[in-house]
């Protein structure tokens, strides 16, 4: 008869207060490449396929639920309202699991794991009482350390603060990440006593004492040591933020995207980008933006929740969020598309322009120190220099709207809500606040006069040199 394998459950402990960040914030909810640190661990649970998913929580817990999104509903919280240690969080978890499992203990501040090093766990804990994730790292620091026993398996884990000098030296260490099986490790959870440098109930103490008891644990080095990375503080934070885009940067550069200087680079996991799009230093692109093919971002360009079409070149530092830019556009520099700008094929922004919940057509120009905001511009109208849609009464926002091929002359105000008809054209320096009608030429301001040999008259009113304000 085939064996059946046990079921698998994810329990993430989460629940320690994480007191070197010096943080108000409950250190799980600390963000490395945009998401919480506890929200990497649970894709990654999710992604090996666990059956449920149990969050040990006990510090800043209702932060920590109300943070977390569960779109898949398959998130159950467990509450450790004291924390006692590693041991004592597993232990909370026992009530939620029923009959035969095996459990995937992770840590919320472990969030390098990958999926494929989780199905390993799972893999070798079958061939023997349970496996836990080893790497060998040149600066073991603070983890606990890991003595091999006969056959691979685990002798004994010691924490640092509990070791020998001559347990110190050694370079094997316990990533915190395990294949134990359920209900065993409660039973041996049970026997744990709290005898040790912190007074905690630790839970590689039931594991050592599972490998005491003559069970094979089984120890599966990492393929990528920084998959062992925790955070502990904020250095150790920045450390696992600039690996998770460092591994994003790696893939986009596999699938065709130049990336002029990675290490100067962010592109969130999350990001997509097209073949043949070049990413210059100090760009970043982050939340839910797609950038298409054969894009150019060039330096100190911030791109957040924005799609880009194919062919854009956005120029130096401009600032796009919630933005859609068509095909073929150009942007800045020095340019900030605020949410629901969208460009369509062709369109220009320039330098200092600001553009927010507008729609720019095909074509369509607005190259220096302009503000568009809720107004919509015909395919190929040209808006010139200075020109400001006045869409705020103070009140409420009113709507622009300009038709195809207008021309709005340089330093016009736009007093909305106001139409520029099809091709109308509005003279430099006017205010209009009236309709302008299709092909009219518009003139909002005051004619000019000219007073013959005046001019030196005014000089000489003036203050002498240096005493004017
Ligand atoms: C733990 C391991 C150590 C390992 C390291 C890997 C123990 C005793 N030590 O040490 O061997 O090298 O992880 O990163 O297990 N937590 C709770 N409730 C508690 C205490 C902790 O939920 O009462 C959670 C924390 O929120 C954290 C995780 O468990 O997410 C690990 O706890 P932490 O205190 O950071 O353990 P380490 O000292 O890092
Ligand atoms: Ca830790």
């Amino acid at each position: 008869m085939p064996t059946r394998s046990p079921r698998r459950i994810a329990v993430i402990l989460a629940a320690g207060k994480g007191t070197r960040m010096r943080s108000q914030l409950p250190k799980v909810l600390h963000c490395a490449a945009g998401r919480p640190l506890l929200a990497w661990v649970i894709d990654t649970a999710r992604a090996a396929g666990c059956e449920k998913i149990l969050v040990v929580i006990g510090h800043g817990a209702e932060q920590v639920k109300a943070a977390i999104r569960d779109p898949a509903g398959d998130i159950e919280w467990v509450h450790q309202t004291e924390q006692k240690g590693t041991g004592h969080a597993l232990a909370q978890a026992e009530p939620f699991v029923q009959g035969d499992a095996t459990l995937l203990v992770l840590s919320g501040d472990v969030p390098l794991v990958t999926s494929k090093t989780l199905e390993q766990l799972a893999a070798d804990a079958a061939a023997g009482w349970g496996a836990m994730a080893v790497a060998d790292l040149d600066q073991p620091g603070s983890l606990g350390r890991v003595l091999a026993g006969p056959y691979g398996g685990l002798r004994k884990i010691v924490e640092a603060a509990d070791a020998t000098p001559e347990e110190l030296s050694v370079k094997k260490v316990n990533a915190g990440l395990y294949a134990l099986p359920a209900p065993a490790v409660f039973d041996s959870l049970r026997e744990v006593r709290t005898d040790n440098a912190q007074g905690e109930i630790y839970l590689t103490d039931a594991v050592t004492n599972a490998a005491n008891d003559g069970h094979l644990v089984q120890l599966v080095p990492l393929p990528d040591p920084s998959e062992a990375l925790g955070v502990n503080t904020r250095a150790e934070l920045a450390r696992v933020h600039r690996v998770l885009i460092d591994r994003h940067l790696a893939k986009l550069m596999d699938e065709g995207v130049t990336i002029l200087e990675p290490s100067r680079t962010t592109v969130e996991p999350g990001v997509r980008v097209g073949v043949d799009t070049v990413i210059h230093p100090e760009v970043s692109l982050v939340g839910r933006t797609v950038i298409g093919a054969g894009c150019t971002l060039r330096p100190g360009v911030w791109i957040q929740d924005s799609t880009l079409g194919e062919r854009v070149t956005v120029e130096p530092h401009s600032v796009l969020d919630g933005a859609e830019i068509g095909d073929g556009c150009r942007v800045g520099p020095f340019a900030r598309l605020r949410p629901a700008s969208h460009l369509l094929e062709g369109a220009r922004v320039g330098s200092f322009v600001e553009v927010k919940a507008s729609e720019l057509g095909p074509g369509s120009k607005v190259n220096h120190l302009a503000y568009v905001g809720d107004a919509r511009v015909g395919a190929g109208a040209n808006l010139g220099a200075g020109v400001v849609t006045c869409n705020y009464d103070g009140r409420s926002k009113h709507a622009t709207e300009i038709g195809p091929g207008a021309f709005i002359g340089s330093d016009t105000m736009l007093v909305a809500p106001v139409n520029i008809g099809e091709g109308a054209s509005t003279a430099a320096g006017s205010v209009i606040t009236k309709d302008v009608p299709a092909g009219a030429l518009a003139v909002g301001r005051v004619r000019q006069k000219n007073l013959e040999g005046r001019a030196g008259g005014l000089r000489s009113r003036r203050k002498p040199d240096g005493e004017e304000g």
